[in-house]
């Protein structure tokens, strides 16, 4: 039984060192020490002794179960630094290792100078209006005081979804949506996308941006206008921005005018990019036409306001000093990326 007892130390001591996980070394306690175990296995045999050996063998029993358990611990400990070493050389991180170099974009130059635009305007009390970019024909000419017949509602220059819907030719449609659910005093910039059957070249495209402005109130003059606009400029443009003011034609405006901006180019002078006039147009403006304050349920007798449709692409080229607009549209990163 002796015999039987030092085989068990020596096998349980060659398993424990051969165990290479923590579970293995559960097994093999559990396969030594447990109820069913090699042990008590030869503990039960115990009452077949002579009285004389069974404290003897008892002992040395009693010394293997301690033996085995210390082997137990003393193996669980080793495999437990040998798995927390072997876990921090796999999961080394270099800290020094330079980062990766994520390239941010940036917001193209257009957008930015429409920030700055919307700054100003809201500086001077303005809120941002919106409006659909597919328009209703009524919304953008008919509450425009723009009959049938007008040029600008014409097949060959507007894109027409069907009769009566249409790609919106003009931000001016932003105006009417505001007055029918707004009343004075009323004071919006609204910009956005416009359509127009153009080819493309250096001064068109089939789709450009306006942006719309409207103000409405009691005691509005033209004077009101002009002040907003050229402090507009100076603010967009700096100090020395000079701006010009023509009579024109919008049948939603009356009086009605255009705006031109002394140009950026040659100071005046005549160059290519103003076409030889020392000027180049910015947009148009006006006093709001009675008519289209009575469509959209304002008194004209007790309000009057002003209006006015600028090319959002211009106003950018002039601020970046570009000569040809495609750029902007162009999407080439040799040429975005300089701002
Ligand atoms: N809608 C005009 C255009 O597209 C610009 C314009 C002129 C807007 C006069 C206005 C305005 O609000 O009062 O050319």
């Amino acid at each position: 039984m002796k015999d039987q007892l030092e085989a068990i130390r020596v096998s349980a001591a060659e398993a424990l060192e051969a165990a290479v996980s923590l579970d293995e070394l559960e097994a093999l306690r559990i396969r030594f020490l447990g109820k069913k175990g090699a042990l008590k296995a030869v503990l039960q045999s115990l009452g077949s002794l002579p009285a004389n050996e069974r404290p003897v063998i008892g002992q040395l029993a009693n010394e293997i179960r301690e033996y085995i358990e210390q082997a137990a611990r003393t193996r669980a400990e080793d495999l437990g630094r040998a798995l927390q070493a072997a876990r921090l050389q796999a999961e080394t991180l270099d800290v020094t290792r330079p980062g990766k170099d994520y390239s941010l974009g940036h917001k193209h130059p257009m957008t930015k100078v429409l920030d700055e635009i919307k700054d100003i305007f809201i500086g001077m009390g303005f809120t941002v209006a919106e409006g659909p970019e597919v328009e209703t024909a009524w919304h953008c000419f008919t509450a425009l005081n723009t009959d049938e017949n007008h040029p600008a509602r014409d097949r060959q220059d507007t894109f027409y979804v069907s009769d009566d819907v249409i790609l919106r030719t003009q931000t001016s449609s932003v105006q009417i949506r505001h007055m029918l659910e707004h009343k004075p005093p009323i004071r919006i910039i609204s910009p956005g996308r416009v359509f127009r059957k153009d080819e493309v070249d250096a001064t068109h495209s089939p789709m450009f941006h306006q942006i719309e402005g409207l103000v409405v109130d009691r005691g509005i003059t033209m004077g009101h206008l002009k002040g907003t606009l050229e402090t507009w400029m100076k603010a967009l443009y700096g100090p020395d921005a000079k701006t010009r003011f023509r009579p024109h034609h919008f049948p939603y405006t009356e009086p009605s005018a255009e705006m031109d901006f002394r140009c950026f180019i040659c100071h005046g002078t005549g160059c290519r990019v103003c076409k030889g006039e020392g000027w180049v147009e910015l947009g148009g403006c006006g006093m709001v036409h009675p008519k289209v304050l009575s469509l959209c349920g304002i008194d004209p007798d007790e309000y009057a306001g002003f209006a006015f449709g600028f090319g959002i692409d211009r106003l950018a080229q002039v601020r970046v000093g570009l000569a040809d607009m495609r750029t902007l549209l162009d999407n080439d990163l040799r040429f975005l990326r300089r701002f």
